[in-house]
């Protein structure tokens, strides 16, 4: 592996961390990857594509939980990174609520572990994944919401995200690290050459994968939370981007990073809502499938609009390629087609490295 352009990707066996791995080795600038993973919840079959012949000598993958002190010294020792891109997280907003302690010291404690060791190893580069979640129920005075609207978490997922990112001035102040912080929002779809076929260990909880399971008969029906919110038609409208898209904001920021830039926040999404019908409405006509939609009533914690601007990622040269709902639910839908016939005993097509 290449000394100077190695990059360590924490979480990277995740659905959006396995993205981001697929896009750094596909870069021209012929970045190595070393993931640190502890499969809590990311799976190695989403680095399959890893074996590929013009990865494989630039990829490596260690098992383990990036707030490991004696781990994260012998890593960096052996490895000189140019930077880290942190996705490693709890990410269940619900399950939060009833164990803060879990998610305040994997999301927030364990990171200060992981930027600690970076500092006394002069890393000085960092990606951070951020979240919607720390604007919590943002007025609608906000939306499109900008990097600097009022923040407001109202749960222990996005307090925990948002602490990190109070804490990374000093880091920056003390040690030097520059970084970016880049806020999520609804992120869907797979890669386009289906090279990556999620899996996670938990069930979805995300409409579009929920969505799209109602209609390949992998679930019986789709659960619509709350009719009743202030939006067209009575349910919640959320800004989803691509997952490909997300992750060519994180090249361009580490990019940024690497050219100089100081350190900087951005939201990521399109500047479009939809709301959870409008989801359905568009995943019936893209599927041909009958979609079983039930009204019921309101999830807890959820805001009824999230949107956020995106001049500010485009301002530091973000051109995004799939930001249009039906190309997300068009890309999901071969994968939860692969998925549907997997279960029914036939290959999926991902051992094959099939890029169809
Ligand atoms: N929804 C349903 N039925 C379902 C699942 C979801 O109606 O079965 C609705 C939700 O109520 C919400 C919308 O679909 O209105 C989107 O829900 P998701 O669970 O797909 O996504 P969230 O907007 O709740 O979560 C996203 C990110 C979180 C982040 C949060 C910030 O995935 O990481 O935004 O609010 F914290």
């Amino acid at each position: 592996m290449s000394g100077l352009q190695k990059i360590l990707v924490t979480g990277g066996a995740g659905y959006i961390g396995s993205h981001m791995v697929l896009q750094l080795l596909e870069d021209k600038a012929n970045y190595s990857v070393l993931v640190l993973d502890d499969l809590s919840n990311g799976s190695e079959e989403n680095l399959a594509f890893t074996k590929d012949e013009n990865f494989k000598d630039r990829f490596d993958l260690v098992k383990g939980n990036f707030g490991d002190a004696d781990l994260l010294e012998k890593l960096f020792a052996e490895h000189k990174f140019l930077a880290v891109m942190h996705f490693a997280a709890f990410i269940q907003v619900g399950e939060s609520v009833f164990k803060p302690a879990k998610y305040y010291r994997n999301n927030f404690a364990n990171a200060l572990v992981l930027f600690e060791k970076m500092a006394k190893f002069n890393i000085n580069k960092l990606i951070f994944s951020s979240t919607a979640a720390i604007f919590g129920n943002p007025d609608s005075k906000y939306l499109p919401l900008k990097a600097d609207a009022p923040k407001g978490p109202i749960n222990p997922y996005g307090m925990s995200k948002l602490m990190v990112e109070q804490a990374l001035p000093d880091f920056d102040h003390a040690h030097g690290i520059k970084y970016a912080c880049l806020r999520y929002f609804n992120v869907s779809g797979v890669d386009p050459k289906l090279r990556i076929i999620p899996k996670e260990n938990t069930e979805p909880t995300h409409l579009i994968p929920l969505v799209l399971q109602a209609a390949s008969g992998r679930r019986e029906n789709i659960k619509v939370f709350g009719t009743d919110y202030d939006t067209r038609d009575g349910t919640c409208i959320r800004d989803y981007i691509h997952v490909h898209d997300l992750c060519s904001a994180h090249l361009l920021a580490l990019q940024n990073l690497l050219n100089g830039v100081e350190s900087f926040k951005i939201n990521l999404g399109y500047g479009l809502g939809f709301s959870v019908k409008e989801v359905i409405e568009k995943s019936r006509e893209i599927t041909g499938c009958a979609i079983n939609a039930i009204d019921t009533p309101r999830r807890e914690g959820d805001p009824a609009e999230l949107i956020a601007s995106s001049e500010e990622a485009k301002a530091l040269g973000w051109h995004p390629k799939y930001d249009k709902l039906e190309l997300i639910l068009k890309h999901a839908w071969e994968a939860e087609k692969r998925k549907a016939n997997y279960e029914e005993g036939k290959s999926d097509g991902r051992e094959n490295g099939s890029t169809k």
